[in-house]
């Protein structure tokens, strides 16, 4: 199957089937011959979806139909951002891969809005806040509740910060200490910088060379924003911690690591994603207790059971859209507003199993203030045996930080 095609395909899988977009690509990647090229197609075309919604929108007065729409995409995206493929190229290659997909009868239209779009780009909207819209490329109804709620310098910043491309590598300060890791990097040629935040973590570039480490469990992929939220949750040792949305399992090996004898129940709603707790876990040799369980119904025999519980719930992932453009294209308002239900149900739960005096953190990847204060802030108000020992939200910043939301709080007693 030629490159083209698998993106074709896989941008298919995700727009109009509604796959995640890193699981149609490992589903098809056995058939492509450049997996790097097809996944930088995949993701860039993803990333910039608002902005060539725009301009399709701007260019012709009757959205195509979807596989016509995905193939405009292409084009479009090649014209502006592969700058190794002449526009002409850029072109012909979409009027092929639409006789190759079947949709041989739009290729008049393609080549006529293509072509135009080579010649001119059309304008950008006059109004700043549909503008920024068009070139962060995010979705106007996101961009607007930014703008209400954090201002314009602000959403205008982490809005426009360029992604840092290294990710954060969490060594396993029990097995490897960071001095002999980097030694390690140095001999395998990997590039490698420190966190000035965090001793146990590094900047690192991810290249195969690091499988046999990974492997052996001597580190972790692990964002800063999980790690953070892991040491505000801090069991301390031998305490008991519980983890109501625990998959695919990082959080709950990195508090099983945080101290001496912290015991840890890690579960989750979805029977085929406790698996992924469980090899995460021996991978990294944690002992970890996994259950299947809906965290809005623990058990009766978890009440009052833990010193720490984290609830860190499904959310609609916003934070985390540079790494994963493909959020934003099922989301709206309104179910952000379910969405909220179930994380408000989850975290009067993770409150039901936590021990007077303990704590519970609450956390989610996004920065809607509808998944992330005003949940806490309804919390407050209904249940007066907790206190808040401090929230923070974080913002994609460039140098590592996603939009992570944090809050912890206390049950009083004791
Ligand atoms: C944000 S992810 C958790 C990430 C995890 N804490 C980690 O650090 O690796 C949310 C998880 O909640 C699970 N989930 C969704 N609804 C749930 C529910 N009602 N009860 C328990 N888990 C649920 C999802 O399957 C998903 O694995």
């Amino acid at each position: 199957m030629s490159d083209l095609r698998a993106v074709y395909d896989i941008l298919t899988d995700v727009y109009r089937q509604g796959a995640y977009a890193s699981l149609a690509l490992s589903r098809r990647v056995d058939s492509v011959r450049s997996r790097d090229f097809v996944t930088r197609f995949v993701y860039g075309v993803l990333d910039r979806d608002t902005e060539l919604d725009h301009y399709i929108g701007a260019m012709v007065s009757r959205k195509p139909h979807g596989g016509t729409t995905i193939l405009l995409k292409m084009g479009m995206y090649c014209v502006l951002y592969m700058d190794s493929v002449p526009d002409y190229a850029a072109v012909n290659n979409t009027i092929e891969l639409a006789k190759a997909v079947g949709k041989g009868a739009s290729s008049g239209f393609l080549n006529g809005v293509l072509k135009a779009f080579c010649k001119k780009r059309p304008a950008l909207p006059a109004d700043k806040v549909a503008r920024l819209s068009v070139t962060a490329s995010v979705p106007l109804w996101i961009v607007r509740a930014y703008v209400k709620q954090y201002g314009w310098d602000k959403t205008q910043e982490f809005l426009t910060a360029k992604p840092e491309e290294r990710e954060h590598m969490r060594v396993d300060v029990a097995r490897i200490s960071v001095a002999d890791m980097c030694k390690k990097l140095d001999e395998l040629g990997v590039d490698h910088s420190p966190d000035p935040d965090l001793g146990d973590a590094l900047f690192v570039r991810n290249t195969p060379a690091l499988k046999a480490l990974y492997d052996g469990g001597l580190f972790t992929w692990q964002s800063k924003c999980s790690m953070l939220c892991c040491r505000a949750a801090a069991p301390a040792s031998g305490e008991k911690a519980l983890d109501m949305c625990a998959a695919p399992g990082g959080k709950a090996v990195y508090l099983s690591s945080l101290a001496d004898g912290v015991s840890v129940t890690a579960c989750d709603i979805y029977h085929h994603r406790l698996q992924l707790i469980q090899s995460y876990a021996a991978r990294m040799h944690r002992n970890i207790d996994v259950r299947l369980m809906d965290a809005t119904a623990p058990a009766k025999e978890m009440y009052g059971a833990y010193d720490v519980v984290l609830c860190d719930v499904p959310c609609s992932n916003l934070g985390v859209a540079a790494k994963k453009p493909d959020v934003y294209l099922s989301k709206d308002a309104a179910s952000v507003a379910s969405l909220a239900e179930v994380q408000y149900k989850i975290l009067c739960s993770g409150a039901r199993c936590v021990k007077e005096g303990g704590k519970v953190v609450y956390s989610t990847c996004t920065l809607l203030k509808e998944e992330n204060g005003d949940i806490v802030k309804r919390f407050l108000k209904e249940h007066r045996e907790f206190v808040s020992e401090g929230e923070k939200q974080y913002f994609p910043d460039g140098a590592g930080m996603d939009g992570f939301f944090v809050s912890v709080l206390r049950r009083k007693g004791l």
